[in-house]
Protein backbone atom coordinates (compact mmCIF):
# COMPACT_ATOMS: atom_id res chain seq x y z
CA UNK A 1 0.00 0.00 0.00
CA UNK A 2 1.76 3.58 -0.62
CA UNK A 3 1.53 6.21 2.10
CA UNK A 4 -0.77 8.87 0.15
CA UNK A 5 -3.67 5.38 -0.07
CA UNK A 6 -6.26 4.97 2.34
CA UNK A 7 -6.30 2.03 4.38
CA UNK A 8 -9.43 -0.38 4.16
CA UNK A 9 -11.17 -1.51 6.73
CA UNK A 10 -13.83 -4.42 6.68
CA UNK A 11 -17.11 -4.06 7.79
CA UNK A 12 -18.49 -7.28 9.17
CA UNK A 13 -22.10 -6.93 9.84
CA UNK A 14 -23.39 -9.28 12.24
CA UNK A 15 -26.86 -8.24 12.30
CA UNK A 16 -28.58 -11.21 11.27
CA UNK A 17 -26.43 -13.55 14.00
CA UNK A 18 -25.63 -10.93 17.04
CA UNK A 19 -28.29 -8.44 16.05
CA UNK A 20 -31.14 -11.31 16.02
CA UNK A 21 -30.04 -11.64 19.61
CA UNK A 22 -31.52 -9.01 20.88
CA UNK A 23 -34.55 -9.69 22.33
CA UNK A 24 -37.79 -9.52 20.27
CA UNK A 25 -35.35 -9.16 17.36
CA UNK A 26 -36.02 -12.80 15.61
CA UNK A 27 -36.60 -12.53 11.56
CA UNK A 28 -37.88 -15.25 9.88
CA UNK A 29 -36.46 -16.89 6.84
CA UNK A 30 -37.56 -14.25 3.83
CA UNK A 31 -36.81 -11.20 6.19
CA UNK A 32 -33.85 -12.76 6.28
CA UNK A 33 -33.29 -12.96 2.85
CA UNK A 34 -34.19 -9.55 2.52
CA UNK A 35 -31.62 -8.18 5.02
CA UNK A 36 -28.92 -10.18 3.46
CA UNK A 37 -29.33 -8.68 0.13
CA UNK A 38 -29.75 -4.92 1.74
CA UNK A 39 -26.40 -5.85 2.78
CA UNK A 40 -25.01 -6.93 -0.10
CA UNK A 41 -26.41 -3.66 -1.54
CA UNK A 42 -25.07 -1.57 0.83
CA UNK A 43 -21.50 -2.61 0.37
CA UNK A 44 -20.47 -4.73 3.26
CA UNK A 45 -18.04 -6.99 3.06
CA UNK A 46 -18.81 -9.74 5.24
CA UNK A 47 -22.34 -11.08 6.07
CA UNK A 48 -22.81 -13.36 9.41
CA UNK A 49 -25.60 -15.06 8.60
CA UNK A 50 -26.11 -16.69 11.55
CA UNK A 51 -25.64 -19.84 14.16
CA UNK A 52 -26.68 -22.91 12.26
CA UNK A 53 -26.28 -25.23 15.32
CA UNK A 54 -28.60 -22.53 17.59
CA UNK A 55 -31.93 -23.99 15.51
CA UNK A 56 -32.67 -25.80 12.54
CA UNK A 57 -34.07 -22.04 11.53
CA UNK A 58 -30.67 -20.57 11.78
CA UNK A 59 -29.29 -23.42 9.69
CA UNK A 60 -31.99 -23.11 7.40
CA UNK A 61 -31.08 -19.28 7.07
CA UNK A 62 -27.92 -19.87 6.77
CA UNK A 63 -28.27 -22.65 4.02
CA UNK A 64 -30.51 -20.49 1.89
CA UNK A 65 -28.32 -16.85 1.94
CA UNK A 66 -25.57 -18.86 0.60
CA UNK A 67 -27.29 -20.19 -1.95
CA UNK A 68 -28.92 -17.04 -3.14
CA UNK A 69 -27.06 -13.83 -1.73
CA UNK A 70 -23.68 -12.73 -4.06
CA UNK A 71 -21.74 -10.09 -3.48
CA UNK A 72 -20.00 -10.50 0.30
CA UNK A 73 -18.52 -13.60 2.30
CA UNK A 74 -21.04 -15.45 3.78
CA UNK A 75 -19.96 -16.14 7.13
CA UNK A 76 -21.69 -19.10 9.97
CA UNK A 77 -20.56 -18.97 13.65
CA UNK A 78 -19.64 -21.96 15.88
CA UNK A 79 -18.60 -22.91 19.18
CA UNK A 80 -15.22 -24.55 19.51
CA UNK A 81 -16.01 -28.14 18.93
CA UNK A 82 -16.61 -30.21 16.35
CA UNK A 83 -20.19 -30.54 15.90
CA UNK A 84 -20.81 -26.78 15.73
CA UNK A 85 -17.90 -26.40 13.24
CA UNK A 86 -19.15 -29.58 10.83
CA UNK A 87 -22.89 -27.71 10.92
CA UNK A 88 -21.41 -24.13 10.09
CA UNK A 89 -19.31 -26.01 6.94
CA UNK A 90 -22.72 -27.42 6.16
CA UNK A 91 -25.11 -24.86 5.92
CA UNK A 92 -22.24 -22.81 4.14
CA UNK A 93 -21.94 -25.05 1.55
CA UNK A 94 -23.43 -23.38 -1.23
CA UNK A 95 -21.33 -19.96 -0.96
CA UNK A 96 -18.84 -19.45 -3.53
CA UNK A 97 -17.22 -17.15 -0.33
CA UNK A 98 -17.59 -18.59 3.20
CA UNK A 99 -16.06 -17.96 6.18
CA UNK A 100 -16.55 -20.38 9.46
CA UNK A 101 -16.54 -18.21 12.64
CA UNK A 102 -15.24 -20.19 15.99
CA UNK A 103 -15.73 -18.74 19.20
CA UNK A 104 -13.99 -20.19 22.58
CA UNK A 105 -14.15 -17.84 25.88
CA UNK A 106 -10.68 -17.27 27.55
CA UNK A 107 -11.22 -14.74 30.41
CA UNK A 108 -10.90 -16.23 34.22
CA UNK A 109 -14.26 -16.00 34.70
CA UNK A 110 -16.02 -17.72 31.68
CA UNK A 111 -12.89 -20.33 32.19
CA UNK A 112 -13.86 -20.90 35.94
CA UNK A 113 -17.54 -20.36 36.01
CA UNK A 114 -19.16 -20.95 32.46
CA UNK A 115 -16.07 -23.54 31.02
CA UNK A 116 -14.15 -24.80 33.40
CA UNK A 117 -11.41 -25.09 31.90
CA UNK A 118 -7.62 -24.37 32.54
CA UNK A 119 -5.49 -22.19 30.33
CA UNK A 120 -3.48 -25.37 28.39
CA UNK A 121 -7.04 -27.20 27.85
CA UNK A 122 -8.40 -23.08 26.44
CA UNK A 123 -4.98 -23.45 24.32
CA UNK A 124 -5.49 -27.22 22.98
CA UNK A 125 -9.43 -26.69 22.38
CA UNK A 126 -8.86 -23.38 20.28
CA UNK A 127 -6.11 -24.90 18.30
CA UNK A 128 -8.32 -28.13 17.58
CA UNK A 129 -11.18 -25.82 16.58
CA UNK A 130 -9.13 -23.86 14.02
CA UNK A 131 -7.53 -26.68 12.64
CA UNK A 132 -10.63 -28.44 12.08
CA UNK A 133 -12.82 -25.29 10.51
CA UNK A 134 -9.48 -25.06 8.36
CA UNK A 135 -10.13 -28.30 6.83
CA UNK A 136 -13.29 -27.26 5.94
CA UNK A 137 -12.81 -23.73 4.36
CA UNK A 138 -10.08 -21.16 3.96
CA UNK A 139 -11.62 -18.00 5.47
CA UNK A 140 -11.26 -18.54 9.28
CA UNK A 141 -12.14 -16.45 12.26
CA UNK A 142 -11.24 -17.07 15.69
CA UNK A 143 -12.48 -14.99 18.68
CA UNK A 144 -11.62 -15.35 22.13
CA UNK A 145 -14.66 -14.15 23.49
CA UNK A 146 -14.47 -11.82 26.48
CA UNK A 147 -11.51 -10.72 25.27
CA UNK A 148 -11.35 -7.61 26.69
CA UNK A 149 -11.36 -8.95 30.22
CA UNK A 150 -8.51 -11.66 29.43
CA UNK A 151 -5.22 -11.24 31.01
CA UNK A 152 -3.39 -9.97 28.44
CA UNK A 153 -0.40 -12.66 27.92
CA UNK A 154 -2.81 -15.09 28.00
CA UNK A 155 -4.83 -13.44 25.34
CA UNK A 156 -1.56 -13.27 23.40
CA UNK A 157 -0.39 -16.73 23.65
CA UNK A 158 -4.53 -17.92 22.74
CA UNK A 159 -4.05 -15.38 19.58
CA UNK A 160 -0.53 -16.97 18.74
CA UNK A 161 -1.62 -20.37 18.77
CA UNK A 162 -5.05 -19.56 16.75
CA UNK A 163 -2.96 -18.24 13.80
CA UNK A 164 -0.41 -20.36 13.92
CA UNK A 165 -3.10 -23.29 13.26
CA UNK A 166 -4.75 -21.15 10.67
CA UNK A 167 -7.04 -18.24 11.95
CA UNK A 168 -7.05 -15.54 9.03
CA UNK A 169 -8.67 -12.99 10.80
CA UNK A 170 -8.62 -12.93 15.20
CA UNK A 171 -11.57 -10.83 16.59
CA UNK A 172 -10.85 -9.54 19.74
CA UNK A 173 -14.54 -9.62 21.27
CA UNK A 174 -15.13 -7.01 23.93
CA UNK A 175 -18.15 -9.32 24.72
CA UNK A 176 -19.77 -7.41 27.97
CA UNK A 177 -19.00 -4.14 26.58
CA UNK A 178 -16.81 -3.44 29.50
CA UNK A 179 -13.77 -1.88 28.35
CA UNK A 180 -13.30 1.96 27.23
CA UNK A 181 -11.25 3.37 24.69
CA UNK A 182 -8.15 4.14 25.70
CA UNK A 183 -8.04 0.08 27.43
CA UNK A 184 -9.38 -1.28 24.22
CA UNK A 185 -6.76 0.37 22.03
CA UNK A 186 -4.27 -0.65 24.07
CA UNK A 187 -5.67 -4.52 24.01
CA UNK A 188 -5.26 -4.34 20.53
CA UNK A 189 -1.54 -2.48 20.75
CA UNK A 190 -0.16 -5.06 22.74
CA UNK A 191 -1.40 -8.29 21.07
CA UNK A 192 0.20 -5.78 17.46
CA UNK A 193 4.16 -5.84 19.27
CA UNK A 194 4.01 -9.22 21.19
CA UNK A 195 2.41 -11.57 19.29
CA UNK A 196 4.84 -12.43 16.58
CA UNK A 197 3.02 -13.98 14.15
CA UNK A 198 0.15 -11.49 14.09
CA UNK A 199 0.68 -9.91 10.53
CA UNK A 200 -0.62 -13.00 9.08
CA UNK A 201 -3.93 -12.65 9.83
CA UNK A 202 -6.28 -9.52 9.83
CA UNK A 203 -7.56 -8.06 13.53
CA UNK A 204 -11.06 -8.23 14.39
CA UNK A 205 -13.26 -5.81 16.96
CA UNK A 206 -16.60 -6.45 18.00
CA UNK A 207 -17.90 -4.42 20.98
CA UNK A 208 -21.05 -4.36 22.89
CA UNK A 209 -22.58 -1.03 24.09
CA UNK A 210 -23.22 -1.95 27.45
CA UNK A 211 -21.34 1.81 28.65
CA UNK A 212 -22.48 3.47 25.47
CA UNK A 213 -18.47 2.86 23.99
CA UNK A 214 -18.86 0.07 21.41
CA UNK A 215 -18.42 2.92 19.04
CA UNK A 216 -15.82 4.89 20.28
CA UNK A 217 -14.06 1.64 21.31
CA UNK A 218 -14.34 0.20 18.15
CA UNK A 219 -12.83 3.84 16.32
CA UNK A 220 -9.64 3.08 19.23
CA UNK A 221 -8.91 -0.05 17.97
CA UNK A 222 -8.46 1.45 14.01
CA UNK A 223 -6.22 3.75 15.35
CA UNK A 224 -4.66 1.16 17.41
CA UNK A 225 -4.43 -1.24 13.71
CA UNK A 226 -7.63 -3.20 13.60
CA UNK A 227 -8.58 -4.20 9.94
CA UNK A 228 -11.90 -5.16 10.53
CA UNK A 229 -15.01 -4.16 12.71
CA UNK A 230 -17.72 -6.10 13.54
CA UNK A 231 -21.19 -4.07 13.60
CA UNK A 232 -24.40 -3.72 13.31
CA UNK A 233 -27.82 -2.13 11.65
CA UNK A 234 -28.65 0.45 13.91
CA UNK A 235 -26.80 -0.69 16.98
CA UNK A 236 -28.96 -4.01 16.93
CA UNK A 237 -27.52 -6.31 19.75
CA UNK A 238 -27.35 -8.31 23.15
CA UNK A 239 -28.13 -6.24 25.73
CA UNK A 240 -27.54 -2.28 24.74
CA UNK A 241 -26.62 -3.86 21.36
CA UNK A 242 -23.45 -3.81 19.41
CA UNK A 243 -21.18 -1.11 17.81
CA UNK A 244 -23.90 0.40 15.33
CA UNK A 245 -22.70 0.08 11.57
CA UNK A 246 -24.25 3.64 10.33
CA UNK A 247 -22.28 5.63 13.08
CA UNK A 248 -18.55 3.66 12.95
CA UNK A 249 -18.78 4.18 9.16
CA UNK A 250 -19.81 7.85 9.15
CA UNK A 251 -17.30 8.70 11.76
CA UNK A 252 -14.64 7.13 9.72
CA UNK A 253 -15.51 9.10 6.71
CA UNK A 254 -16.52 12.30 8.15
CA UNK A 255 -12.83 12.34 10.39
CA UNK A 256 -11.12 10.79 7.61
CA UNK A 257 -8.66 13.60 8.19
CA UNK A 258 -7.96 11.97 10.86
CA UNK A 259 -8.36 7.95 10.36
CA UNK A 260 -6.99 7.57 7.14
CA UNK A 261 -9.17 5.05 6.63
CA UNK A 262 -12.09 3.74 3.99
CA UNK A 263 -15.35 1.46 3.81
CA UNK A 264 -16.88 0.02 0.92
CA UNK A 265 -20.04 1.22 2.24
CA UNK A 266 -22.28 2.73 -0.20
CA UNK A 267 -23.68 5.40 2.25
CA UNK A 268 -26.97 7.01 0.96
CA UNK A 269 -27.49 3.13 1.40
CA UNK A 270 -27.48 3.87 4.86
CA UNK A 271 -31.25 5.07 6.29
CA UNK A 272 -33.00 2.60 3.73
CA UNK A 273 -31.37 -0.07 5.64
CA UNK A 274 -32.17 0.61 8.82
CA UNK A 275 -35.67 1.77 7.81
CA UNK A 276 -35.86 -1.76 6.07
CA UNK A 277 -34.32 -3.46 9.78
CA UNK A 278 -36.36 -1.34 12.04
CA UNK A 279 -39.73 -2.37 10.23
CA UNK A 280 -38.45 -5.87 10.30
CA UNK A 281 -37.67 -6.61 14.01
CA UNK A 282 -39.60 -3.50 14.98
CA UNK A 283 -36.80 -2.16 17.25
CA UNK A 284 -37.72 1.66 16.78
CA UNK A 285 -34.97 4.07 15.40
CA UNK A 286 -34.71 6.71 18.30
CA UNK A 287 -35.14 10.07 16.58
CA UNK A 288 -31.86 11.40 17.71
CA UNK A 289 -30.27 8.62 16.74
CA UNK A 290 -26.97 9.58 15.23
CA UNK A 291 -26.94 9.31 11.13
CA UNK A 292 -30.28 7.88 10.79
CA UNK A 293 -32.25 9.22 13.49
CA UNK A 294 -35.54 11.52 12.48
CA UNK A 295 -33.92 14.41 14.12
CA UNK A 296 -30.09 13.66 12.69
CA UNK A 297 -30.18 16.47 9.78
CA UNK A 298 -33.05 18.22 11.73
CA UNK A 299 -32.69 22.06 13.57
CA UNK A 300 -35.17 23.68 15.19
CA UNK A 301 -33.07 26.90 17.14
CA UNK A 302 -33.32 30.00 15.61
CA UNK A 303 -29.98 30.60 15.14
CA UNK A 304 -28.97 27.60 13.60
CA UNK A 305 -31.52 27.96 11.31
CA UNK A 306 -30.38 31.22 9.94
CA UNK A 307 -26.61 29.61 9.80
CA UNK A 308 -28.19 26.53 8.17
CA UNK A 309 -29.66 28.93 5.53
CA UNK A 310 -26.44 31.08 4.90
CA UNK A 311 -24.15 28.01 4.72
CA UNK A 312 -24.78 24.13 5.93
CA UNK A 313 -21.31 23.35 7.18
CA UNK A 314 -22.27 26.17 9.51
CA UNK A 315 -24.17 23.52 12.07
CA UNK A 316 -23.95 20.13 9.85
CA UNK A 317 -20.64 18.15 9.08
CA UNK A 318 -22.53 15.87 6.73
CA UNK A 319 -24.58 16.18 4.15
CA UNK A 320 -28.00 14.61 4.50
CA UNK A 321 -27.91 13.28 1.28
CA UNK A 322 -24.74 11.22 1.91
CA UNK A 323 -26.13 8.52 4.48
CA UNK A 324 -30.08 8.69 2.02
CA UNK A 325 -32.29 11.38 3.66
CA UNK A 326 -33.37 13.74 0.99
CA UNK A 327 -32.64 16.70 2.64
CA UNK A 328 -31.82 18.70 5.73
CA UNK A 329 -35.07 19.96 7.81
CA UNK A 330 -35.55 22.78 9.32
CA UNK A 331 -38.24 22.16 11.95
CA UNK A 332 -40.47 25.03 12.60
CA UNK A 333 -41.18 25.26 16.55
CA UNK A 334 -40.96 28.08 19.05
CA UNK A 335 -37.13 28.30 18.71
CA UNK A 336 -36.83 28.74 14.95
CA UNK A 337 -36.96 32.47 14.19
CA UNK A 338 -37.92 34.65 11.01
CA UNK A 339 -35.31 33.25 8.73
CA UNK A 340 -36.95 30.00 8.89
CA UNK A 341 -40.19 31.15 8.32
CA UNK A 342 -39.68 33.14 5.36
CA UNK A 343 -37.89 30.69 3.56
CA UNK A 344 -40.46 28.19 4.27
CA UNK A 345 -42.95 30.88 3.15
CA UNK A 346 -41.63 30.79 -0.29
CA UNK A 347 -41.16 27.25 -0.38
CA UNK A 348 -45.22 27.01 -0.56
CA UNK A 349 -45.30 29.54 -2.72
CA UNK A 350 -46.34 32.95 -0.92
CA UNK A 351 -44.01 36.24 -1.07
CA UNK A 352 -44.57 38.01 2.12
CA UNK A 353 -43.35 41.92 2.38
CA UNK A 354 -41.85 42.60 5.29
CA UNK A 355 -44.56 44.10 7.31
CA UNK A 356 -46.47 40.69 6.24
CA UNK A 357 -44.11 38.49 7.76
CA UNK A 358 -43.65 40.22 10.62
CA UNK A 359 -47.77 39.76 11.48
CA UNK A 360 -47.28 36.22 10.16
CA UNK A 361 -44.04 35.45 12.68
CA UNK A 362 -45.76 36.67 15.58
CA UNK A 363 -49.12 34.88 15.23
CA UNK A 364 -46.54 31.70 14.40
CA UNK A 365 -44.89 32.29 17.58
CA UNK A 366 -47.97 31.98 19.05
CA UNK A 367 -49.36 29.04 17.85
CA UNK A 368 -45.56 27.77 18.29
CA UNK A 369 -45.61 28.11 21.78
CA UNK A 370 -49.16 25.60 21.85
CA UNK A 371 -48.11 22.65 19.72
CA UNK A 372 -44.42 20.97 19.31
CA UNK A 373 -44.10 21.09 15.61
CA UNK A 374 -45.36 23.64 13.34
CA UNK A 375 -46.17 22.30 9.12
CA UNK A 376 -46.38 23.77 6.21
CA UNK A 377 -50.69 23.50 6.44
CA UNK A 378 -49.92 25.45 9.26
CA UNK A 379 -47.68 28.39 8.18
CA UNK A 380 -50.41 28.61 5.03
CA UNK A 381 -52.79 28.46 7.46
CA UNK A 382 -51.68 31.78 9.03
CA UNK A 383 -50.70 33.36 6.09
CA UNK A 384 -54.05 32.86 4.24
CA UNK A 385 -55.55 34.44 7.82
CA UNK A 386 -53.13 37.39 7.40
CA UNK A 387 -54.14 38.00 4.20
CA UNK A 388 -57.63 37.66 4.49
CA UNK A 389 -57.24 39.89 7.38
CA UNK A 390 -55.81 42.81 5.36
O1 LIG B 1 -19.80 -10.79 21.91
C1 LIG B 1 -19.17 -11.82 21.60
O2 LIG B 1 -18.19 -12.21 22.24
C2 LIG B 1 -19.64 -12.56 20.45
C3 LIG B 1 -18.76 -13.66 19.95
C4 LIG B 1 -19.51 -14.82 19.48
C5 LIG B 1 -17.83 -13.09 18.91
O3 LIG B 1 -20.66 -12.23 19.88
ZN1 LIG C 1 -21.26 -10.17 20.44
Amino acid sequence: MSTTEARRIIIFDTTLRDGEQSPGCSMNLDEKLEVAQALVDLGVDVIEAGFPIASPGDFESVRRISHTVRGATICGLARCNEKDIDRAGEALKGAPDTRIHVFLATSAIHREFKLRMGMDEIVERAIAGVKRARNLCDNIEFSPEDAARTEPDFLCRVVEAAIAAGATTVNIPDTVGYATPAHYGGVIRNLRERVPNIDKAVISVHCHNDLGLAVANSLSAIEAGAGQVECTINGLGERAGNCSLEEVVMALRTRHDYYQASTRINTPRLVPTSRLVSGITGMVVQRNKAIVGRNAFAHEAGIHQDGMLKERSTYEIMRPEDVGFTKTDLVLGKHSGRAALADRATALGYHLTPEHLDSVFEAFKKLADKKKEIYDGDIAALIEQRNAEV
